[in-house]
Order: C-alpha cells, then sequence, then structure tokens
C-alpha cells in the first residue's frame, strides 16, 4: 500500500548583513531558498521510520547510554531495500561512529551513492526539542555527499510526541552553508 502525500518545504529568505568594520567587511551571509514542494509516500516514510527506531536497539552505546538508529533508502538502489545503521562508540570516545555515518557507509560499500530517504531516530530523546534529536554536523555532511536533486533527498528525524511521524527536511534547510570542493 502507497500514502502518496505533498509536503511543502517553506521557503527561507534570509537577507546578507554586512558590516564595514575598520579592519574589513564582516559579512553574515544570506540564506535565501524557494518553497519547495516535494512529493513522499507516508507508507515508506513510516516503515523506515520504524527501521530506524528498531535499528537502535543494536546500537554500541555504553558510554553515552544514547541509541540511535538509522535507515535510508538509496535512489540507486533497484531494489530499494531499507539500509540500517546504528551508533558504534568506542573507549576512546573519538572513534564514536554515528548511526547516520553507519547506515551511509553501508549503502557506499554496497555500491550505492545516492541517497532518497534517510530516517534518524534517537530513541531516548523522542519527545525532546530537536536539536536533542537531528544529526549531528558530520552526519549533515556526509549526508550531503550522497544527496541529490532529484529526487530530492530528504531526511526525517523521528519524534515529536506521540501523534508526530517527526520533522522533515531537504539537505539545503539541513546543512546551510555546506563545504562542498569544485
Ligand atoms: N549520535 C548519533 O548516532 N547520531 C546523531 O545524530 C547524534 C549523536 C550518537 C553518537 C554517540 O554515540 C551518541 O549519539 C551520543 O552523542
Amino acid at each position: 500500500m502507497s500514502t502518496p502525500a505533498t509536503i511543502m518545504l517553506p521557503a527561507v529568505d534570509r537577507a546578507a548583513a554586512v558590516t564595514e568594520t575598520p579592519l574589513g567587511r564582516l559579512t553574515v551571509p544570506a540564506q535565501v531558498l524557494p518553497e519547495r514542494r516535494v512529493t513522499v509516500d507516508l507508507t515508506t516514510l513510516l516503515a523506515l521510520r520504524d527501521a530506524a527506531r528498531s535499528a537502535a536497539a543494536n546500537a554500541h552505546a555504553p558510554y553515552s547510554r544514547f541509541t540511535v538508529g538509522a535507515a535510508a533508502i538509496m535512489a540507486d538502489d533497484p531494489q530499494r531495500r531499507m539500509i540500517i545503521g546504528a551508533n558504534v562508540e568506542n573507549a576512546t570516545y573519538g572513534a564514536t561512529i554515528c548511526a547516520e555515518r553507519t547506515a551511509l557507509a553501508q549503502a557506499a560499500a554496497l555500491g550505492f551513492r545516492r541517497v532518497e530517504l534517510l530516517a534518524v531516530s534517537c530513541t531516548q530523546a523522542l519527545d525532546a526539542p530537536l536539536a536533542d534529536r537531528s544529526p549531528c554536523g558530520i552526519c549533515r555532511q556526509t549526508i550531503a555527499e550522497f544527496a541529490s536533486d532529484d529526487p530530492p533527498t530528504l531526511v526525517l528525524v523521528d519524534g515529536g510526541g506521540a501523534d508526530a511521524i517527526g520533522d522533515l527536511l531537504d539537505i539545503d534547510r539541513l546543512l546551510p552553508h555546506g563545504f562542498r570542493l569544485r
């Protein structure tokens, strides 16, 4: 069963602020994004979110006890399988890898390069504000590495209360001013 839905990602329109200082021009960059209409299949979205939630059960998180799961569908995977990940911590702390990156590393290792949908579930923080359950900066940059415009990469952050699916972001809204190498 599929349940298609059209979702409007709102426009962002923030002008730059330029200050001429005695030591040079200082710019707070603009952020301008047109409104974007995306279609999602809600049945797939919910199944992916639930796969992310379940994957968190496999987290290796003995240090933080903060379990995270992720699940991705890759646009270039003809089977459109749900590729899962969980955070894997390390005694050195710095060697820890987040759930989103274990999922995307697995997808890349399977040969896929274009992420269509990625769900992330911070299962200890489902009712918390977005910042307490959304991808970290390194993960945002990793998602951007495999992002595509068509179909647009969409990220679902699980949570927001019992009657909520979660928060939906495209890459421009997830990682403004992200780095790219030309
Ligand atoms: N973590 C993730 O796996 N994904 C996120 O988006 C945020 C943080 C993990 C890393 C670490 O194992 C634990 O959550 C606490 O930071």
